[in-house]
């Protein structure tokens, strides 16, 4: 078998840390994804209706903040209402580009977005923007670069990670260039704990789902029922841990590497980050300079724009 060997070194290594753990992007395979958009129509998991509402909400003073001659660069399959709701504000967009690591999920959306907006140009990357990106041309002339990303997925990064990340950005849309994201609030914790411990457990079969993954593409013997999903709130960090708790001694062989589990122990597969509007302005701004921002009535989510320093 072929593995991808820079992705198998990610994994070996985060599974031979004293707090084993895997990156939280192994979760979009195609079934990753699936499971992913249902718990974006869960009760409990509020972020996505909610950043969909502030967006429907404000779109005119949303979309007011862009130029013409405007490039989009959407990190995320680009598949959502939101992206939807601002290419049909935005009318004299230059062009379009969406990035997104799971390949089919991308091409089927950007299939469905040419045949609503035959004008459009639009350039899907298919890219793991953990690691460098170089952007596909644009026929039209761009004068600003816009860059959107939404979902609150910049909470998935650890702090400097994320700070990392939007020096990139800022990098990237240069001079005139801005930045529009989702950012998960802090907000009281039964809140958070629900949301990732949803009732139908479709997030725990999201979490178990990254070593179906494993078992698949790098030769995993992963047994799925010695591992069980737990999720809590660590206010001191402020974000969500994620786990994968191993409820019987066990080896593991992936590829031709065993790893030994010890009952109890835990994979750490997910930090979810959540900011005050305050911490998140200051996280980046090393780079960026808030211009304004939108949120629920009940401050669960926010939706910024940030202008390029
Ligand atoms: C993609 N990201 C913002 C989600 C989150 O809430 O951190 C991923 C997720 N993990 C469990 N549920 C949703």
């Amino acid at each position: 078998m072929k593995y991808n060997e820079q992705d198998l070194t990610e994994i070996i290594e985060g599974l031979s840390q004293k707090q084993k753990s895997l990156p939280s992007k192994f979760f979009y395979d195609q079934k990753g994804s699936e499971l992913f958009d249902q718990i974006c129509e869960l009760d409990e998991y509020y972020q996505t209706r909610t950043e969909a509402k502030i967006m429907t909400d404000n779109i005119d003073q949303i979309t007011s903040v862009f130029e013409n001659n405007t490039l989009l660069i959407e990190f995320g399959s680009g598949s959502s209402l939101k992206t939807r709701l601002l290419l049909e504000h935005l009318p004299n967009l230059s062009g379009y580009i969406p990035i997104d690591i799971s390949k089919d999920h991308l091409l089927k959306s950007v299939k469905q977005l040419r045949f609503e907006f035959p004008d459009l140009e639009i350039a899907p990357m298919i890219a793991d923007y953990t690691r460098a990106l170089t952007f596909p041309p644009i026929h039209r002339a761009v004068e600003h670069k816009v860059t959107f990303f939404p979902g609150s997925t910049i909470g998935n990064f650890q702090p400097e990670y994320a700070k990392e990340f939007l020096r990139v950005i800022a990098d990237e849309c240069g001079q005139n260039g801005g930045l529009l994201i989702g950012v998960d609030l802090k907000k009281e914790e039964k809140i958070l704990y629900d949301a990732y411990n949803d009732s139908k457990g479709v997030t725990a079969e999201f979490n178990i789902n990254i070593l179906r993954r494993i078992n698949r593409e790098f030769d995993g013997d992963f047994v799925l029922n010695y591992f069980d999903h737990e999720a809590v709130y660590n206010s001191e960090h402020g974000r969500i841990e994620m786990h994968l708790i191993c409820n019987k001694d066990k080896q593991v062989h992936i590829a031709d590497k065993n790893i030994t589990f010890k009952k109890g122990e835990s994979i750490l597969t997910e930090y979810s980050y959540k900011y005050s509007i305050e911490e998140f302005a200051a996280l980046a701004s090393d780079v960026f300079v808030l211009r304004n921002y939108w949120t629920d009535e009940n401050r669960l989510f926010c939706v910024m724009y940030f202008d390029v320093k």
